[in-house]
């Protein structure tokens, strides 16, 4: 079996394994979310950025008091957290990995509720809603095309669906993804990745219709570019101190903890190549369940 059969194959193992390692890395050099800012102006500042990028995202949700909302991945629940106080709807998180969710549940509104769940069990849950999102985490679904139809399971005639996916480019040639996609999916533990024209086809297969699609590579360039530069830096920084407390975290978490960190440094080289030879594409796919909606 091969590193990304393995990932397909057992991939509540390897998210929770690979989350638990990487999480307080990422919020040390990232944030509390994950997912890129979209810069509209090259002198914005990042919190601008990311203020209009979640406004963006939750005007296209199209929620509002007395809504049901979903975020799928919701990670450490910065914008499950954002989601509630913006619109008043009532906002459920799910995270495959229970140390996300630890921070996450810092987050505290009455109408915000996080769930340990597994997108691929999505349609399992007792309720459905009227807007869904999933931003930063497809590339981790063992099985696309199945992880759609079960997340249209769970809309609400009408409801809203925003993906934000890390796309491959069209038409790549399998060379081309070994030699630059790989790499950084290895290190992430990324089981394949979907094309734009695929998540179309899948998304007609289970009765959602696009609203809208952008490529929004050439406006999340800076997080790209910043991402890089942390990684050297971090690199640079490494100090024997840090590496007792990244050994200590992985004597608590197990061996293969401290190799997952590690391994993030060149994974940060490695998605900077993708992203400069136009391989991934940082993609807005927004859909609409068929049927009248309720309400
Ligand atoms: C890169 S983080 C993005 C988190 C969040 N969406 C954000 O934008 O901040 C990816 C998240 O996907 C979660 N994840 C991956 N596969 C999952 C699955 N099958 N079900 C639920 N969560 C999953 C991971 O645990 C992690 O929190």
């Amino acid at each position: 079996m091969n590193d990304f059969e393995w990932f397909r194959d057992h991939h509540t193992e390897n998210i929770e394994r690979m989350f638990a390692a990487v999480g307080d890395l990422y919020a040390e050099f990232w944030n509390d979310f994950f997912h890129f800012a979209i810069f509209d102006q090259p002198d914005d500042s990042w919190d601008d950025a990311f203020l209009r990028t979640h406004r963006f995202y939750a005007g296209a949700l199209g929620i509002g008091p007395g809504g049901t909302a979903l975020e799928l991945a919701c990670g450490r629940g910065g914008f499950a957290n954002f989601l509630a106080r913006e619109t008043g709807a009532e906002v459920l998180g799910i995270d495959l990995s229970r140390a996300q969710l630890r921070r996450a549940r810092r987050h505290k509104q009455p109408n915000l509720q996080f769930l340990h769940h597994d997108i691929m069990a999505v349609h399992e849950l007792d309720q459905t809603f009227d807007a869904v999102v999933l931003m930063d985490a497809d590339i981790y679904l063992p099985d696309k095309r199945l992880a759609i139809e079960r997340i249209s399971r769970t809309m609400n005639p009408g409801a809203r669906f925003l993906l934000i996916a890390w796309c491959k480019q069209e038409g790549l040639n399998s060379l081309q993804e070994e030699v630059v996609l790989h790499p950084f999916m290895r290190y992430w533990g990324a089981p394949s990745l979907e094309s734009a024209s695929g998540y179309n086809k899948h998304f007609a297969a289970a009765g959602l219709r696009i609203v809208d699609q952008i490529d929004l590579n050439d406006k999340v360039a800076r997080n790209w570019e910043t991402g890089y530069r942390r990684a050297i830096k971090a690199a640079q920084e490494l100090s024997t101190a840090k590496a007792a407390s990244y050994a200590w975290k992985s004597l608590r978490q197990g061996k293969e903890s401290l190799r997952l960190i590690k391994e993030q440094f060149p994974a940060a080289l490695y998605i900077k190549a993708a992203f400069d030879a136009g391989f991934l594409r940082y993609t807005y796919l927004l859909a609409e369940k068929e049927g009248q909606a309720l309400h």
